[in-house]
């Protein structure tokens, strides 16, 4: 079972396809590092360049694609003419050069809300696919972090199942506490300043800025008092008993997030977030810090991606199984 993975970053949604048995044969991503992650530790078949200069798609079973979000995330503006909605076009004009079995597209969950999302669904349907959406949480299959993530599946073979979640949820604790060898080189993370360190020992497990403002108000900011400066997570410190926060790109800087290590005064190392996605420790990203951060926090945990490979692999297998 041959697949191709557009908008592949460093192949995170790619890894969860090859747990379950498929074979990448080619990925294409815009950026050189990424490109080289996937090479290093997915399959040496990633292309380096742009989804609309590839002209056909090769012959395969099935397409997978996460183009970029950030037109439809409600953390950017939503932009409805946002140039980069319109890379997700892409997959539906390469689906019909040589339409694979089943296409699958990881993206926000605002996205299925979108006009764009219609166009696309549109298109599939024009090429002969039955489309369904499903909305999934990466924690409810058996990752360490809430996030919700968006699978909008074409199949010209039938209609998946829905995978099943995961009996129990995983707490945080369970990757964050496991050593990291000493010697691995993403064991790593920005050195807080003074400043910064002061303000993480104040913040307990779980709290975040607001407890530091009512503990220090003097290590705060004037701007944090003031009216529409309301983010709660930010200066977050992680509860190793629940899963994780969402992972985003800037997971190293704790302004930004729920980033702050459950017992340690420093943000997450880079390892200790791909741990959060999923990914295994045997996997080594290609880049300076904020490149690596931004291929793990792109990324689709790599468990949930592997139960919605599961149900394309059993769909495909179904399929088989009726023919003969
Ligand atoms: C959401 S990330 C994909 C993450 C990937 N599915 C994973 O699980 O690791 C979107 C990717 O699209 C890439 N990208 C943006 N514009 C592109 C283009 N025109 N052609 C190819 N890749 C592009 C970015 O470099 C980024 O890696």
């Amino acid at each position: 079972m041959r697949f191709v993975d557009l908008f592949s970053g460093a192949g995170l949604f790619s890894c969860g396809f090859v747990q379950q048995g498929f074979s990448p044969i080619l990925a294409v991503d815009l950026s050189g590092d990424a490109i080289a992650s996937y090479q290093r530790n997915v399959a040496p078949v990633g292309r380096c360049g742009s989804v609309s200069d590839l002209e056909r798609l090769p012959e395969c079973e099935v397409l997978i694609a996460g183009p970029p979000c950030q037109g439809f995330s409600t953390l950017g503006r939503r932009d409805p003419l946002d140039e980069r909605n319109a890379l997700a076009f892409e997959v539906v004009r390469l689906a019909a050069t040589n339409p694979p079995d089943v296409v699958v597209i990881e993206n926000v969950p605002p996205f299925l809300r979108s006009a764009a999302w219609l166009q696309i669904r549109n298109g599939l349907i024009a090429l002969g696919y039955d489309v369904v959406p499903w909305e999934l949480d990466a924690s409810d299959y058996g990752t360490p972090q809430y996030r919700r993530r968006s699978f909008t599946i074409a199949s010209r073979v039938g209609t998946p199942e829905i995978p099943k979640p995961a009996s129990a949820m995983v707490p945080a604790r369970t990757v964050l506490s496991r050593p990291v060898d000493p010697d691995d080189a993403l064991h790593r993370w920005p050195a807080p300043t003074p400043l910064a360190e002061g303000r993480m020992r104040l913040i307990p497990t779980g709290g975040d800025k607001r407890d530091l403002m009512r503990a220090a108000p003097d290590l705060c900011p004037p701007s944090w008092r003031q009216v529409g400066c309301q983010a709660t997570d930010v200066w977050g410190r992680i509860d190793p008993d629940k899963p994780a926060n969402t992972l985003r790109c800037a997971f190293q800087n704790p302004s930004k997030g729920r980033y702050i290590h459950p017992t340690a005064n420093r943000v997450i190392s880079l390892r200790e977030g791909a741990r959060l996605q999923g990914v295994p420790d045997a996997w080594h990203f290609v880049g300076r810090n904020y490149p690596v951060a931004r291929q793990i926090g792109n990324g689709v945990p790599v468990p949930l991606a592997k139960a919605v490979a599961g149900s394309i692999r059993q769909l495909l297998v179904n399929n088989v199984d009726a023919a003969a």
